[in-house]
C-alpha cells in the first residue's frame, strides 16, 4: 500500500501524524508529509484511518 499527500490540499490539520506517526510527519509550517511512502503492512490500518481522518481529503491510498 502506498499514500501521498496532496500538499496544495493539505492545511496542516496535523490527523494524520496523530493517528499514525510511523507514516506520517510534519513539517516545521505544521503541514504533513509522507515519512514511509511503502506503508508496511503493520501500519495499512492505521494510515488507512488517517487518511479518512484528514478533514481536507488531502491524503491519497493506492
Ligand atoms: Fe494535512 Fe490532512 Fe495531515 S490537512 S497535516 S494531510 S490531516
Amino acid at each position: 500500500m502506498k499514500v501521498s499527500i496532496d500538499h496544495d490540499l493539505c492545511q496542516g490539520h496535523a490527523r494524520c501524524w496523530d493517528i499514525c506517526p510511523e507514516v506520517f510527519e510534519l513539517d516545521e509550517q505544521g503541514h504533513g508529509l509522507v515519512a514511509v511512502p511503502e506503508v508496511p503492512p503493520a501500519h495499512e490500518a492505521k494510515a488507512r484511518e488517517a487518511a479518512e481522518n484528514c478533514p481536507e481529503r488531502a491524503i491519497t491510498v493506492s
